[in-house]
């Protein structure tokens, strides 16, 4: 169970007691302890990791790698698997660059027709350096992957687009427009039962903060999240990646701290993750993190999952009978997580935000960062309302009173 008072936790609703935020696929607010182990970290630790042989200096070192093995334990890997990141994009970035050094001409990656820009633009910029071919799944009229149909050549079901020339099958856990929860389990047993030395991608955005995830159970080779979404400060991701891909791989950036040894001509890098971790990090965000994994394993995953099942079947009871309204997505509850994208008829994902906003509901409103998706699903633009554990049954109220403006004003 949840306590009922959960959002005194958060800082943001003592300055904002009416604010309705239900935006927290884009970001999620920040507990106390993260916000002060932020500043506490600044005020009492600052100084500059793996390199200061000073008190201080071994203090902040002792402090970011701490929060590595937290972030390992959470989705059962190990810490020098653990490379630390801005946010999902760099992550996605960093392995699609890493790899696509390795990848040739007519080489296969496969994605899907439901991800969002940053699984998308990185494998066009590599596809379109290599030479190397992108191939979609397609998805059915609920926006599930379809796992069994042929290939059309470009997109089809996922059996149907493996072949021989398929490296990297790289995928979103839940799509951040359909709130769809992808097979994955499924889906990377069917790819490494094809050809094991195929690449499995876990683009993990929208799942981490709201579903247990194990990266050895998934047999992901790679995952990424940002901390942002997950309760943590912005500015910190993670990019877990298996250790002996890791061990063959190339950095994606050079500098100091990744390396063993630099002569005029070359360098020899440090192994595991301290390869992909160039320059200075952001060890606040670490640090950040590690307490907001803390607190959602004080809260508990499964408690956590409850509750947001709780609030999405609650939502989705008024949403599917609202006139206008058509939900993106399946409708079996079952496979969704707790954010929801609809499309109001007849008036722009823009005004509904704008009218939304002035009854203080805070949704994210336009494609999302997944432009061919709605290109796909035939919407312009959508509405989404993404909720947390500390979100309430009033706040789904509240958001309720908007939509009937959207109604009135429109004079539906
Ligand atoms: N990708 C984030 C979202 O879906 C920003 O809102």
């Amino acid at each position: 169970m949840i306590k009922t008072n959960i959002k005194d936790d958060f800082p943001i609703f003592k300055n904002y007691p009416d604010l309705v935020y239900l935006d927290n696929a884009a970001t999620t607010q920040k507990p106390r302890g993260v916000i002060e182990a932020v500043s506490n970290y600044y005020q009492k630790f600052n100084s500059n990791v793996h390199r200061g042989l000073y008190q201080l200096a071994e203090e902040s070192t002792r402090i970011y790698e701490d929060s590595r093995k937290t972030v390992a334990a959470f989705i059962g890997a190990d810490q020098e698997e653990i490379i630390f990141t801005r946010n999902t994009t760099e992550g996605l970035n960093l392995v699609a660059y890493s790899l696509g050094l390795n990848l040739k001409k007519g080489d296969e990656i496969i994605l899907s027709l439901a991800e969002h820009h940053s699984n998308l633009v990185p494998w066009q910029i590599i596809a379109q350096k290599t030479g190397a071919v992108l191939k979609f799944i397609d998805l059915n009229e609920d926006g599930e992957l379809d796992l069994n149909s042929s290939s059309d050549g470009q997109k089809g079901g996922l059996k149907g687009l493996l072949s021989v020339k398929t490296k990297i099958v790289s995928l979103a856990y839940i799509s951040n427009v359909l709130g769809n929860i992808n097979p994955l389990k499924e889906i990377f047993k069917t790819v490494k039962k094809f050809n094991s030395q195929i690449i499995c991608i876990v683009d993990a955005a929208q799942s981490v903060a709201h579903l247990p995830l194990n990266v050895k159970s998934l047999q992901a080779d790679f995952v990424a999240f940002s901390g942002h979404k997950m309760y943590g400060p912005m500015g910190i991701g993670v990019l877990y990646g298996k250790k002996e891909i890791l061990e063959k791989m190339e950095p994606f950036l050079g500098g100091g701290d990744m390396i063993a040894a630099v002569y005029l001509n070359h360098s020899e890098y440090k192994q595991g993750a301290a390869k992909f971790e160039a320059g200075t990090p952001n060890v606040a965000g670490a640090l950040g993190l590690g307490e907001a994994i803390r607190y959602l394993q004080a809260i508990g995953m499964e408690n956590i999952e409850a509750k947001e099942k709780e609030l999405t079947a609650y939502l989705w009871e008024r949403l599917e009978n609202f006139p206008n309204i058509k939900i993106l997505g399946t409708k079996d509850l079952a496979k969704r997580s707790s954010l929801v994208a609809f499309e109001y008829k007849h008036v722009h994902a823009h005004d509904v935000g704008a009218i939304l906003s002035s009854s203080n509901v805070a949704v994210r409103a336009g494609h999302h960062c997944a432009m061919p998706l709605h290109k796909n699903i035939g919407v312009q633009a959508s509405t989404r309302i993404s909720l947390s554990f500390y979100n309430m049954h009033k706040d789904i109220d509240q958001f309720f009173i908007g939509l009937q403006k959207v109604g009135k004003i429109f004079a539906f």
